[in-house]
This record gives C-alpha cells, sequence and structure tokens, in this order.
C-alpha cells in the first residue's frame, strides 16, 4: 500500500441518518408517497413547482430541529488535523458537515440553505420557506428555485473532484448506496488512478464490490474509529 498523503471522502445520506434525516432509498425514504426520483427532476419542478418547493421546505425546515452527530464530528476532526491533502465530497443537501466544522468539504448536489436563480445562475443564501416565483435579489426576475441538483442534472465542482481523485491514495466512501452516479463511479476512478478504497456503510452497498475493504455498521462508531485510526 502506498503512502497516504491525499484523502477523497465521500458521504451520503447514511452519515445524516443517526442525526435523524430519512435516507432516500431506505424505510420513510417516501415523501407523501412519492419517490424522490419523481420529485427532485426539471421536469417535476416544471409541472408542479409547489411541490417540489414543499418538498425542499419541509427539509430545509427539519434542519433547525437535527444536530451533527459522531460521524460529523469525527470528519471535522480529521480536516483540522490531518497534514496532507483532504476533500470531502458529499452528496448531502443538509448543513452537517459544515455544522461539525468541516471546511474542506463541497456540496456536490447543492445546499438546502441557499436558493438559485433560474434566470441568472446567482445563489443566495435562503433560511425557511421559499415559494416558488420568488424574486431574485440579483436581477428582479421571479426565478429562484432550491439549490439543489436534480436528477438529469451536472452535479456541481466536478472538475475540482476529478483532480481530487486522479491525486488521492485513499478514496472513503461513507453511507452511500452506490445507486446515483456519477458518485457511485468515483471508486472507480480513484482505483484507476492508484488509491486503495474503503467503504464504511451500514449494509453492503451496489458499489460493495469495488472497494478494497469494507466496513458495515453505522457511521457513529465506523467514522470516529477509522479517524483515529487515520490520524495514528
Ligand atoms: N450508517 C452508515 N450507513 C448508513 C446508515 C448509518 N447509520 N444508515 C443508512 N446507511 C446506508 C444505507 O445502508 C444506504 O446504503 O446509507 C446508504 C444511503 O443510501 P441512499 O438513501 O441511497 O442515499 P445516497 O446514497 O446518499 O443517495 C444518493 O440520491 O436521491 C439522490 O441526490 C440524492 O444525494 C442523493 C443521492
Amino acid at each position: 500500500m502506498r503512502d497516504i498523503q491525499s484523502i477523497v471522502v465521500l458521504t451520503g445520506a447514511g452519515i445524516s441518518a443517526e442525526s435523524g434525516v430519512a435516507t432516500f432509498r431506505g424505510p420513510g425514504g417516501l415523501w407523501e408517497g412519492h419517490r424522490v426520483e419523481d420529485v427532485c427532476t426539471p421536469q417535476a419542478l416544471q409541472r408542479d413547482p409547489e411541490l417540489v418547493h414543499r418538498f425542499y421546505d419541509a427539509r430545509r425546515a427539519q434542519l433547525t430541529g437535527i444536530e451533527p452527530n459522531a460521524a460529523h464530528l469525527a470528519l471535522a476532526r480529521l480536516d483540522a488535523e490531518w497534514p496532507g491533502e483532504l476533500l470531502i465530497v458529499t452528496q448531502n443537501v443538509d448543513d452537517l458537515h459544515e455544522r461539525a466544522g468541516a471546511t474542506r468539504m463541497l456540496h456536490m448536489h447543492g445546499e438546502l440553505k441557499s436558493a438559485l436563480c433560474a434566470a441568472c445562475g446567482a445563489r443566495e443564501p435562503w433560511e425557511g420557506a421559499l415559494p416558488p416565483g420568488s424574486a431574485c435579489p440579483a436581477c428582479g426576475t421571479a426565478a429562484l428555485r432550491p439549490d439543489i441538483v436534480f436528477f438529469g442534472e451536472m452535479p456541481y465542482r466536478m472538475e475540482a473532484i476529478d483532480r481530487a481523485l486522479g491525486e488521492a491514495d485513499l478514496f472513503v466512501s461513507i453511507g452511500t448506496s452506490g445507486a446515483v452516479y456519477p458518485a457511485a463511479g468515483f471508486v472507480q476512478t480513484a482505483r484507476y488512478h492508484g488509491a486503495d478504497t474503503l467503504e464504511l456503510n451500514l449494509e453492503p452497498s451496489g458499489g460493495s464490490i469495488w472497494f478494497a475493504e469494507s466496513r458495515m455498521g453505522p457511521a457513529g462508531v465506523l467514522v470516529p474509529e477509522w479517524v483515529a485510526q487515520v490520524l495514528g
């Protein structure tokens, strides 16, 4: 195994499960009878903006009642203490990594606490409900939408992610089902470039076969253990 200098961590809904956030594909993963794939699309936003905005309003409102768990705190510790390169890429749209104190991170699927202008592309920090037709503070158009990457849209910051994967010595995936690309393919990219690969998940995921090592269990236990191991 090569010396570890550069680490990329990918997180998914499973890391926030112990904070009380429902995962997408687990029990309780439906929202008012809708599959996430039926609500989180540009077509759904066009067809029924009330429904789509209400879905994200509910998720944004939920943030006030939840706290980072031991796994978020452990990654924040890694962020503070790891002397080499680190990039935490989250698919999550909650703000629990930041609230735990992580800084070397990015949201590839957008953020609940941000609104995006569909007309000019400006972003606006957002708290509370976001009614359809809200005016963009930058251009004035009534076109603000949740700043969320819908199915069929390009995830954010892919260049930075690809660069980090290309340089990674270790790729670690935490709490994600491996059902949604491109994130599901990061393990293969990292391997291709020679990285060691580790999965931390409650159960075997769709991508488990690609990892050199998989550890099964709750993130709140596995992540602090792994961080302690890496930091020595
Ligand atoms: N600890 C670790 N893993 C857990 C825990 C836990 N406490 N609880 C659940 N998991 C695992 C599940 O076993 C599952 O493999 O987390 C994974 C969550 O999978 P999904 O619900 O599919 O969430 P995710 O992989 O983040 O979804 C990817 O799909 O809907 C889109 O854009 C949305 O970012 C999301 C993307």
